[in-house]
């Protein structure tokens, strides 16, 4: 097996994560994930964040260590830094909100905790990237989108704290894993292990979300 040009691998990368945000996007309208918010289900969804933003941090950490070279190190680092701030600042605004902000990292959904929990298994770099930060963490930005416009009428203060802050970071930091991945994945196998990685990362994520909305209060 030969090893990919660094654009085709990437394209190859991304045409995997399309299909599987095509299919998870269908599903999201089928189970409601559209629908009007009330206060229940801002909190929930904050909770939720709480889970994404911390373990994402948490298992991309021991990895920074691992980054050769100082230009994506640094900015790796401070994705760490940043995915831990987003924690907090979900936190504060759900103890403002009156709700309990480690409702589901104390008790997470099974299928959340597989989720994340595959992404601790992984065993290089390269495929921890692949399937968290190039892969489901590109859905973010899509997903807040609906999110922010349908909880400004009732909650501004939480809209704003996806808009402002949690996306302007995200958009901020980008740019990392796709040059990570040029840089380092450049073998024929670390690709293949990449392009696994990314498919179950998302797999897992689409059943997440789903057993997320299915929990959700009505
Ligand atoms: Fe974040
Ligand atoms: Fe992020």
């Amino acid at each position: 097996m030969q090893a990919l040009k660094p654009e085709e691998f990437l394209n190859q990368l991304i045409a995997t994560r399309e299909g599987f945000w095509e299919k998870m996007n269908a599903e999201r309208k089928s189970y409601g994930a559209d629908k009007p918010l009330s206060a229940a289900v801002v909190l929930r969804r904050l909770q939720f964040g709480v889970v994404m933003e911390r373990k994402a941090a948490e298992v991309t950490a021991p990895w920074v260590s691992k980054i050769p070279d100082l230009d994506l190190q640094q900015p790796m680092s401070e994705y760490v830094v940043n995915e831990l701030k987003h924690t907090s600042i979900l936190r504060k605004r759900i103890t403002e909100l009156n709700g309990d902000p480690d409702a589901l990292w104390n008790g997470p959904l099974k299928e959340l905790k597989e989720l994340w929990d595959f992404h601790s298994s992984l065993g290089s770099l390269c495929e921890l990237i692949a399937s968290v930060q190039f892969g489901h963490e590109e859905f973010f930005p899509r997903t807040s989108k609906s999110f922010i416009e349908r909880v400004m009428p009732i909650d501004p203060t939480t809209a704003s704290i996806y808009r402002d802050t949690l996306l302007a970071d995200e958009a901020g930091h980008e740019w990392i894993a796709p040059e990570i991945l040029r840089r380092y994945a450049t073998d024929a196998e670390s690709q293949q292990k990449c392009l696994e990685a990314l498919k179950k990362g998302c797999e897992l994520f689409g059943r997440a979300i789903q057993s997320f909305n299915q929990s959700m209060p009505r």
